[in-house]
């Protein structure tokens, strides 16, 4: 591995459900310190992406490589299954996932939310993971919220404590899934400066957005995805201030129109 190899890539990942082709093909690459952007129209397929990404999802053709290194696999088409749980464990949690519904577990305080993972999967010392999981909280500015449960946050707080969770496990790269969909306006400008600051610290990240604005602020690459395959990528300059595709000027025009 060279200084150059991408923290993920994919090649030619093809994943259907059942008959339903949903990537036919895809090739990305997340550099170190690159943040991509994955836009497109609902049911593109970047949610899959994404998780094909980190091995939520098996795929049925293509290569997924962590830092250079190919996830193994045994069987082929419908029956590919990942062949060393331990690899998959230590892919998945080296690139940790912020999802669009937050999915923080309420019956924890925020706390505890955040130290789950590293105390359970990486099985890390308490008491650093303690000292960590404040500093991420301070972080990303809950850092009072630490005793409170999910359900007494709002919805931009919720979203930040999942980003000091991510941010607890120390993963290579972060992949965010929708990060702001399910945040009131006011809500959502809270959390995209929280992604701003991680673009601005250089971390690896994929975002699956429906924010133009933050696509094109953050991205060093952003990826438009069309029925499963990329239509076109390139520096958010030039895809969104010249796009070459027919289908992205529409979709463009359609998101700026809404
Ligand atoms: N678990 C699943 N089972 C069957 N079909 C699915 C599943 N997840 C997604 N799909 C289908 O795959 C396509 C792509 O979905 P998705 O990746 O979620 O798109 P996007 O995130 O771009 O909106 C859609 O047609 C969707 O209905
Ligand atoms: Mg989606």
């Amino acid at each position: 591995m060279t200084k150059d190899t991408p923290v993920i890539e994919i090649r030619n990942l093809h994943k259907a459900y059942g008959s339903l082709e949903v990537l036919k093909g895809v090739n990305i690459a997340a550099p170190k310190g690159h943040v991509i952007s994955l836009i497109g129209s609902s049911g593109s397929g970047k949610s899959t992406l994404l998780r094909c990404c980190n091995l939520l999802e098996d795929s049925q053709q293509g290569d997924v490589l962590f830092k250079g290194e190919p996830l193994s696999w045994r069987g082929s088409g419908h029956n590919r299954r990942p062949s060393d749980p331990k690899q998959v464990l230590r892919i998945r949690t080296n690139l940790s996932m912020v999802f669009q519904q937050f999915n923080l577990w309420a019956h924890m305080t925020i706390l505890q939310n955040v130290m789950e993972a590293p105390l359970t999967v990486l099985d890390r010392d308490r008491a650093e993971v303690e000292k960590s999981a404040r500093a991420y909280l301070e972080k990303v500015g809950i850092g009072d919220k630490c005793d409170v449960y999910p359900a007494q946050l709002s919805g931009g707080q919720q979203q930040r404590a999942a980003i000091a969770r991510a941010l607890c496990m120390e993963p290579e790269a972060l992949l965010f899934d929708e990060p702001t969909s399910a945040l009131d306006p006011e809500l959502e400008q809270e959390v995209v400066k929280v992604i701003k600051d991680l673009a601005a610290e250089g971390r690896t990240m994929m975002i699956v957005t429906h924010d133009m604005k933050l696509a094109a602020d953050v991205s060093d690459t952003v990826v438009f995805l069309h029925q499963g395959l990329i239509e076109e990528q390139g520096a958010p300059d030039t895809l969104f201030g010249a796009p070459k595709s027919e289908r992205l000027r529409g979709f463009l025009s359609a998101t700026h129109a809404a």
